[in-house]
């Protein structure tokens, strides 16, 4: 009986938790067009953006923006991995554009001095209008050869560091031009917290580095919006192996939706609007009622039960005699139930 008591006590700051919720929602409501009509007459709005950096452009939402800003007269910093890969962009690009300047750059967003070396110099030639931080990796992108802890920094490195080795160099002429616009693409994946820790944290360092940069850089007439997609059919959900994408948007529905809200300066871009709507909803979930509903939403998603993250551990767990490891190895994924069991065999 005492337990129970003890347990509708630890109910009260979750409860505190929705109420505020409910109440913040409803007084932002009622304010809400008084809050769009001072954006309306504070917020900056730039010209189209004629000299254009974009990181991560080899395949997916990278390239497809890039075809998106292509245009006469337009020069573009195209940024990737493979030179065969963006030559072929860059033929693309000047197919459609064929006044189009498009430099051509093969690296690695993670190398800081290398990207700030290129990025200085085709400041200094061109005067850079917009750059779009892209370039990302998830655990399912990595190779299966990697550890779990290897995976970790990588993913790190790159979406954090990555984007901050981006923009940080361009920084500096941005605010002496008081002129400059930077986007971020980070995910609606934090708003859910639900899968793949080490991605859904270097997103929402990124989410989180947007919108505080936007205010810190606004009084130097320099704009940042944070891009939140959900799912987009790319390289990046096809390695999931999932059956089901919840209202997954094609790559070009991307670029045009970030090229939309980029031009009006938005501080947020969200999308699909289902996606938003679904995860802004479960950002508001008190953590410790999680628990009992992330394992109904994780049927949504179907990837593979003990998450992609964990398939080197499993080819080790093979060879492994370590009884007590298998145990914890698949509790602490999102293992099924009938996989715990099966672990409990082994024993
Ligand atoms: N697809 C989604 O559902 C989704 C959802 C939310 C957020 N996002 C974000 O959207 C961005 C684009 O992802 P995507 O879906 O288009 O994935 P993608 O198809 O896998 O493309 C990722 C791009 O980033 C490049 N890249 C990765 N690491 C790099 C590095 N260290 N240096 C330079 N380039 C690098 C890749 O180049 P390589 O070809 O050389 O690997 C590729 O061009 C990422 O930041 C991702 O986190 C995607």
């Amino acid at each position: 009986m005492s337990t129970l008591k003890e347990s509708f006590k630890t109910m009260i700051p979750d409860v505190l938790m929705l109420l505020v919720s409910i109440v913040g929602s409803l007084l932002l409501l009622v304010f809400s067009p008084l809050l769009h009509l001072m954006n309306a007459f504070r917020n900056k709005s730039f010209p189209t953006p004629k000299v254009i950096v974009i990181t991560g452009v080899t395949c997916g939402i990278g390239r497809s923006l890039a075809l998106k800003y292509a245009d006469n007269g337009v020069v573009l910093a195209l940024i990737g991995r493979s030179m065969d890969k963006l030559n072929e962009l860059k033929a693309d690009c000047q197919r459609k554009a064929p006044n189009c300047q498009v430099t051509l750059a093969q690296i690695d967003v993670s190398h800081r001095d290398k990207l700030k070396k290129f990025l200085s110099e085709f400041d200094a030639q061109h005067s850079v209008d917009l750059v779009i931080a892209n370039a990302g990796i998830s655990d399912a992108t990595l190779s299966k050869e990697m550890s779990y802890e290897e995976k970790a920094y990588e993913i790190i490195n790159t979406n954090v560091n990555g984007a901050m080795n981006t923009l940080l160099p361009l920084l500096p002429s941005f605010r002496k031009r008081r002129h400059g616009q930077i986007v971020l693409i980070g995910s609606l994946s934090p708003f859910l917290s639900m899968m793949y820790p080490t991605y859904s944290a270097s997103k929402a360092a990124v989410n989180s580095y947007a919108l505080t940069l936007r205010h810190e850089l606004k009084p130097y007439g320099i704009g940042v919006t944070m891009v939140a997609p959900g799912f987009v059919f790319t390289h990046m959900t096809d390695v999931l192996g999932a059956t089901k994408l919840p209202m997954a948007v094609s790559s070009e529905y991307a670029a045009q939706t970030i090229h939309d809200g980029v031009s009006q300066n938005r501080a947020f871009i969200g999308f699909s609007t289902g996606t938003m709507l679904t995860t802004w909803f479960a950002s508001i979930i008190p953590p410790d009622f999680r628990d009992s509903i992330y394992p109904i939403m994780m049927r949504l998603v179907d990837t593979p039960s003990d998450s992609i993250v964990y398939t080197n551990e499993k080819e080790q767990l093979k060879n492994s005699t370590d009884k007590d490891r298998q145990l914890k190895l698949f509790s602490s994924s999102q293992a099924t139930v009938e996989q715990v069991t099966n672990s409990k065999k082994i024993q």
